[in-house]
């Protein structure tokens, strides 16, 4: 979108906190040993891990060799030079968040290793904590002059991982916390589904091409479904699952995200604030429902023991961490309508969930019918709309469905299909968002990442469901057996509406 990835990126000392985790194992190491293999770490970036548990540089770079053997694309171990070099940028800095001393010895760390390298000081400090933590990092990072005035001529910025609060309120105290220390500029707020090629590409193909654009609106389009479908449970999470569910875990970020993506009109330049105003319009014309449309266009459900491929699972409630009565959301539709003048009177479904029979992230538009039964003479009284699916994940494509003549005297139609395949097309493997999001982060282009107001306007809805599902708990759960769709009252949602789910 805004950057390309040919751009080299600037000399940066990158400091992840929480070097040790999960997300510095699976995503962030491996993406920034992908930069490193292509050319974009700048001569002398250096890797600084910040964590209690690891006792050494060495130990650190050995764990991250098998992270990235593991979770990279490209293997150390048949790359061992290119490790040997990439693995001479990591250190670790053992320190407690809790402790400000930590803070002023990482401090003295990162000047001896910017010195040592011909480093400028720039810094981009990642938060991969767990949300506890961001307070005491943020303030101490404060206090002890780990950021540079944005006014100065070396730069810091920050990227701050989901979830971005559990609520309005929430989110806004994370706001005032951050801008106490960093400019709005020098906040990342990351979505990585907004790093994915196949969401870029949203803009693209409305925006890049001639064709469909002058259809995308209130006149040609039926409605639009986004389904984000997880085949996985919560995957021994059942504690982090508890206290988030599905809304705020998958619809408040990813799925309004796609929806902005969508909706929104042309900005007037590709660049962060043009396209950023753009998504926030999208999500200030959303029309905001009472307490009795929450529950009627709403639908949450949790699933039950059932099959997933063919193999057994259990039911939420039977998870580990999980409490047996619970009435965590583990899928949810919802159904919104965009009041401006390109989308008023077309619904935008959204279903999200856990233990689904597939995992498919996809946005649907469907288009109007012809306005008259041309072929009613044949005995054609309707003919199935047309469709557009764009494949997010994982089989990244596009697909055009539209209605064909059977070959033969009779006058039958079938639905066909013209389908673009990524991996077909281009062949390699498409980048990790992450790749994409930590360059453009090292070069300061933020268009892919979330402003404060978004956010806000976001959680701003998404406040509104949870208030009203804790004040009207539910009777039914669980109510959809793992394997399935998701519970009947979201067939119902549907039904009610004279429509249908996709099956993808
Ligand atoms: N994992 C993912 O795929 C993923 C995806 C999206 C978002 N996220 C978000 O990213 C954040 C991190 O997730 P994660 O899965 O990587 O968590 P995790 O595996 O639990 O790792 C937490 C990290 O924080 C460090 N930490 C915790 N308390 C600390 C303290 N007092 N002082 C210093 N370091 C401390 C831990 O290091 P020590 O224990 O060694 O001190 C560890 O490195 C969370 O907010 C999560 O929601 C994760």
């Amino acid at each position: 979108m805004a950057t390309a990835r040919n751009v080299a990126a600037t000399p940066v000392t990158i400091v992840i906190f929480g070097g040790s985790g999960d997300l510095a194992h699976r995503k962030l190491v491996p993406a920034l040993f992908e930069l490193h293999r292509e050319g974009y770490l700048a001569a002398g970036s250096a890797v600084v891990g910040f964590s209690r548990s690891v006792a050494s540089d060495e130990a650190w770079r050995l764990a991250m060799k098998s992270a990235v053997e593991e979770f990279g694309r490209c293997k150390p171990s048949q790359n061992t030079g290119l490790w040997d070099e990439f693995a001479s940028r990591l250190f670790i800095h053992r320190g407690d968040v809790a402790a400000p001393k930590s803070f002023t010895e990482l401090g003295e760390r990162m000047r001896e290793i910017e010195t040592q390298r011909g480093l400028p000081g720039n810094r981009l400090y990642y938060l991969a904590i767990p949300p506890s933590s961001i307070e005491p990092v943020i303030r101490n990072m404060g206090e002890t002059a780990l950021v540079a005035p944005s006014e100065s001529s070396v730069w810091s910025r920050v990227i701050v991982e989901k979830p971005f609060g559990h609520d309005l309120g929430s989110a806004r105290s994370l706001n005032e916390l951050l801008s106490s220390v960093f400019r709005e500029r020098q906040i990342f707020r990351i979505d990585h589904y907004l790093g994915k090629e196949t969401t870029q590409n949203i803009l693209v193909f409305r925006l890049g091409n001639g064709l469909f654009e002058p259809l995308w609106n209130r006149r040609y389009i039926d409605h639009v479904q986004i389904t984000v479908a997880e085949a996985i449970g919560v995957e021994g999470r059942g504690k982090f699952f508890e206290e988030t569910g599905i809304l705020r875990d998958i619809v408040q970020n990813h799925a309004l995200q796609l929806l902005c993506l969508v909706a929104m009109e042309p900005p007037v330049a590709f660049e962060p604030n043009a396209v950023r105003d753009e998504k926030v319009k999208v999500l200030r014309s959303i029309r905001p429902q009472t307490t009795e449309e929450i529950l009627r266009d709403t639908v949450r459900g949790q699933y039950g023991p059932g099959a997933v491929g063919g193999v057994a699972v259990p039911g939420y409630r039977q998870e580990p961490n999980v409490d047996e009565a619970s009435l965590r959301d583990t899928y949810a539709a919802w159904k919104l309508q965009i009041e401006n003048w390109r989308w008023a009177g077309v619904p935008f479904y959204i279903r999200a969930g856990k233990r689904l029979p597939k995992r498919v992230t996809e946005i649907a538009i469907t288009f109007k019918t012809p306005p008259i039964a041309f072929f009613r003479k044949f005995g054609v009284m309707r003919q199935e709309p047309n469709s557009l699916i764009l494949r997010i994940q994982p089989d990244e494509g596009i697909a055009l469905r539209f209605g064909a003549k059977q070959p033969g005297a009779a006058m039958k139609f079938d639905p066909v299909k013209m389908d673009f395949r990524y991996s077909e097309y281009f062949g390699a493997h498409a980048p990790d968002a992450y790749e994409r999001l930590l360059l453009d982060a090292i070069n300061g282009d933020s268009t892919l990442f979330m402003r404060r107001d978004e956010i806000e306007v976001a959680w701003e809805h998404v406040t509104a469901v949870l208030d009203t599902w804790r004040e009207n708990p539910p009777l039914d759960m669980p109510n959809y057996e793992a394997g399935t769709w998701g519970p009947e009252a979201a067939v119902a949602l549907m039904a009610r509406d004279g429509r249908n789910w996709r099956r993808p």
